[in-house]
């Protein structure tokens, strides 16, 4: 089933410029589409030319039947993509992460993103695929006590994703299935009805 046409949830998936970003069709939108989501992909610019360059962005749109947005539309064009029940940004890379807290809008990405964590009204959950260095960075702490401030579901923590020293785990794979999960229980799906 192409894009999960008979869904009734349509994930916002953002994707950055960070490890993982390769894997996201196989490993996040595929199964996203297996548990009745629809899933609508909107890139960083730099994520954009990584996943052209590997011929993903066009596989993507062949799976989502969606356009996948990188840059912003023209004001005179209606927005490519349907209304969206839960932004999921994944991979988020510690450079997203920053100006989602600091409310920087200056790609594609982040305006949505933005106006959705300051709207309150669609969940925005937010997996950063950082590592040791990036938290130490001073300012990583009150990035991420403004957006948990807002309700900004983060998924952060030595159980879902530990930290390792920059270059020091090449390869690592994002925890795909746990990620899902969390976005599941956020906005539950129609379960399998009950025979009454
Ligand atoms: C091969 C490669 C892998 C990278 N992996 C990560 C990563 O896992 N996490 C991260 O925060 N930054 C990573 N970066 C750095 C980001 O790509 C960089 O900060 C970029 O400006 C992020 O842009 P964006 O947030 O607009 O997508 C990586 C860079 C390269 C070239």
């Amino acid at each position: 089933m192409q894009g999960g046409s008979m869904s009734t949830r349509t994930l916002g998936l953002i994707g950055s410029a960070a490890g993982g970003l390769e894997n996201i069709r196989p490993s996040l939108i595929e199964p996203a589409i297996a548990r009745g989501w629809q899933v609508a992909v909107t890139l960083t610019p730099t994520a954009g030319t990584w996943l052209q360059d590997s011929g993903e962005l066009q596989r993507i749109e062949d799976v989502t039947g969606l356009p996948c947005r990188v840059s912003p539309r023209m004001p005179t064009e209606n927005s490519p993509h349907p209304p969206i029940d839960c932004y999921l940004v994944c991979p988020a890379s510690s450079n997203t992460v920053a100006k989602l807290a600091l409310g920087l809008a200056d790609n594609q990405a982040l305006t949505s993103v933005c106006e959705a964590i300051g709207g309150q009204v669609v969940p925005v959950v937010v997996f950063p695929r950082i590592n040791a260095a990036h938290v130490r960075q001073p300012a990583w702490n009150s990035h991420i006590d403004a957006l948990c401030s807002v309700g900004v579901h983060l998924l952060i923590g030595e159980d879902i994703w530990p930290l390792h020293e920059p270059r020091s785990a090449p390869g690592k794979d994002l925890p795909w299935s746990k990620i899902l999960d969390a976005v599941d229980a956020i906005v539950p799906g129609q379960g399998p009805s009950t025979p009454s």
